[in-house]
């Protein structure tokens, strides 16, 4: 294949951008009551993840402020009390003298922005802190089975916040930095890739809409082929329920194995475009003819590559503490209904997958191969 090493680790790269022993779950004795409405301090809070995970903690009946810089999604929760700043300065001084029975973080990516709210916040007080992190923690995607003891990416330069460049690495350091102020208080999910209404990547999107556009749809591997995903409000369902419950620790939070592709692309058809032709083709052949995994066909991993074990992440803690998904099918039509409500120039440009004319040939490449 050509240029081995570079489209090796850009490969990785993609995928980790994209995508934490542990205390079991557990209450913590001496807290607040369950059901009681706690005083929660959201940073971020309007992107992608955050809007659901808001809308949850509210319809928990907490009471809650978000820290953000009023730029994404302006105005979208004017009922809640905004601290507009930026982390990453002297705004965050703001929060200084505050309390807050909870924090939930899904905005950290250098452990700066821990350690300086960390400095800020009133640590007798705090009861969890919830950070948001991701699967990318993890050093090695090849190996099936991965759990939240499973080793972890490490920081090649300890001072660098270059976050294209460590984003795995950053996440984990921002988990640490968490667990060494507050120790005991922090709940870490990591969550696989976060799927859904809202979703700015346009990964996931990439196969609605492709499919919408009919015709024969190159389709890696087979139908019986994993996926793991998490639904953004599946995830801010569990979320609100560590709150409830105090839950500290650190999980894996994507989809228990059982969903296949064979299943998304299904759901595709009945959503966005039954008469669309699924077009099969072995992981082997697209690897001959240079189709980037993961990159030109979202989701797409060789199984038995460098990202072989991805969609087999052991997921059994999460499940226990609560995690629950929605039918495959119930998110695929979900996105495709909001993908429709998006502006022209929006839908114009997909920001992920293929381009028809490459996968045209593809398709006849593998029209050859087949005939042949
Ligand atoms: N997408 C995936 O598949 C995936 C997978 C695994 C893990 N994750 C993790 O999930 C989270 C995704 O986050 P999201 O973007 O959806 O979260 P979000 O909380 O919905 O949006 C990001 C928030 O951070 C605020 N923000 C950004 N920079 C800031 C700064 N310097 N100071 C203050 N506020 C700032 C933004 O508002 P302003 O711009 O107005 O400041 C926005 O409210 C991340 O932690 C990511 O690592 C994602």
């Amino acid at each position: 294949m050509r240029n081995q090493a570079g489209t090796t680790s850009m490969k990785r790269r993609h995928f980790i951008k994209g995508v934490g022993a542990v205390a079991a779950a557990s209450a913590v004795p001496g807290l607040a009551a369950k059901g009681e409405s706690l005083s929660i301090l959201v940073m971020g809070g309007t992107g992608f993840i955050g809007p659901p995970a808001v809308r949850a903690l509210r319809d928990a009946g907490h009471q809650l402020t978000l820290f953000n810089r009023g730029k994404t999604n302006p105005g979208l929760f004017t009922d809640l009390e905004l601290i507009k700043g930026d982390r990453l300065t002297e705004d965050i001084q703001q929060l200084r003298g505050q309390r807050w029975d909870v924090v939930v973080d899904t905005a950290a990516y250098v452990p700066r922005a821990v350690n300086t709210l960390m400095a800020q916040l009133d640590k007798d007080r705090l009861e969890q802190y919830v950070i948001v992190s991701t699967l990318s923690v993890y050093a090695n995607f090849g190996t099936p089975g991965i759990d939240e003891s499973a080793a972890k990416e490490t920081l090649a330069d300890p001072e660098s916040e270059d976050v294209n460049q460590y984003y795995g690495a950053l996440k984990f350091a921002c988990e640490e930095a968490a667990r060494a102020a507050i120790p005991g208080k922090v709940l870490t999910v990591r969550p696989g890739m976060i799927v859904g209404p809202g979703d700015r990547t346009d990964r996931f999107t990439y196969w609605p809409v492709r499919v919408a556009r009919g015709g024969r749809v190159l389709a890696p591997g087979a139908p019986a082929d994993s996926i793991q995903t998490i639904d953004c409000r599946d995830l801010a369902a569990f979320i609100s329920r560590c709150v409830g419950n105090r839950t500290l620790g650190e999980f894996n939070a994507t989809s228990d194995a059982g969903v296949t592709f064979g299943d998304v692309l299904s759901a595709c058809r009945r959503v966005a475009n039954p008469d669309a032709e699924i077009v099969w083709v072995p992981h082997d052949f697209l690897m001959e003819q240079g189709v980037n995994e993961w990159v030109d066909l979202p989701f797409w991993v060789h199984p038995e590559g460098e990202l072989g074990g991805a969609w087999t992440v052991n997921t059994q803690r999460a499940t226990a503490a609560g995690l629950r998904h929605r039918p495959i099918g119930d998110t695929v039509a979900d996105l495709y209904a909001w993908w429709l409500e998006q502006p022209e120039e929006r839908r114009a440009r997909l920001r992920a997958g293929m381009s028809a004319e490459r996968e045209a040939e593809v398709l006849a490449a593998w029209g050859r191969r087949a005939d042949g």
